[in-house]
């Protein structure tokens, strides 16, 4: 079989974990998905995966004031919780490293506080490493607490930014998948409506009623999801919003080029 190009996934924090009760994890739909993972790699594409953080994240960078910066009023609980989140982000990236071994899956973790620097999709770091010197070990990332150049010296890079910059520069990619936590796709309202409607093709300028839960969510939630979306859109035919806990609408999308899921347009 020839190879096929390259997908670039990521399984969403509210997916792989419950959002909001600390350190929960969805190991049964991190499984799955490596399930499907499996199967892409056995039809030849290369992967690359994103995760985000969830509640091994969010909660703790929201109480800690992590994404906007240094404050030198609780300066040292913010340094002691940068460190506890790191430590909590491999952990979880130590989760889907297991899941795709139990599976013969072998990849490789890089943490972004290691190798980026900045936040947002301007963010500075050497994402070559991302197709170079792996022996077919999947490279994985996610969302991170980086360091930042400017007086505010940290902040957290979203694995949103990470998917954009991952799918604009590594050659071949040709479907980008952003895996959502039950919920099928972009709804025309926030999914806890009862009347919420999936919309299958989102274009740039459609609006759509979003929940942004700032409780918990200390990035951009479903708005920075669309927008880095719709800017990835502009380069690679295939942006996909799925239901992470339906995995195989990802073959089915792979194979046909449509499933149950919203196609994100330029
Ligand atoms: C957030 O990353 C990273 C931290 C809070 C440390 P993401 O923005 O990619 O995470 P999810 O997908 O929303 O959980």
């Amino acid at each position: 079989m020839s190879v096929k190009g390259r997908i670039v996934i990521k399984l969403g924090g509210g997916l792989i974990t419950n959002k909001n009760k600390a350190k929960t994890l969805d190991k049964d739909a991190i499984n799955k998905v490596c399930e499907v993972i499996n199967i892409l790699k056995e039809e030849k594409y290369k992967i690359i995966i994103v995760h985000g953080a969830g509640s091994y994240g969010h909660i703790l960078s929201k109480e800690m004031k992590i994404s906007e910066g240094i404050n030198h009023d609780i300066r040292d609980k913010q340094i002691k919780a940068v460190k506890q989140i790191r430590e909590n982000m491999r952990e979880l990236n130590n989760e889907v490293i297991d899941s795709l071994k139990k599976v013969n899956l072998n990849s490789i973790g890089f943490p972004p506080s290691i190798w980026a620097k900045n936040i947002g999709k301007e963010f500075t770091g050497d994402i070559s490493i991302f197709e170079k010197k792996l022996d077919g070990e999947i490279p994985i990332c996610f969302g991170d607490v980086v360091d930042r150049d400017d007086e505010k010296e940290f902040g957290i890079l979203s694995g949103d930014d990470l998917m954009y910059r991952l799918s604009i520069e590594i050659p071949d990619v040709n479907f980008t998948i952003f895996l959502l936590g039950d919920v099928d796709g972009v709804m025309d309202k926030p999914p806890d409506n009862s009347d919420a409607k999936l919309i299958s093709n989102w274009k740039n300028n459609d609006s759509i009623q979003t929940s942004h839960n700032s409780d918990v969510d200390v990035t951009g939630g479903m708005d920075l999801k669309l927008m880095r979306a719709s800017e990835i859109a502009e380069k690679i035919d295939n942006v996909w919003f799925l239901n992470g806990n339906r995995p195989e609408r990802i073959l089915q999308l792979v194979r046909t080029g449509s499933a149950i899921g919203t196609k994100i347009n330029p």
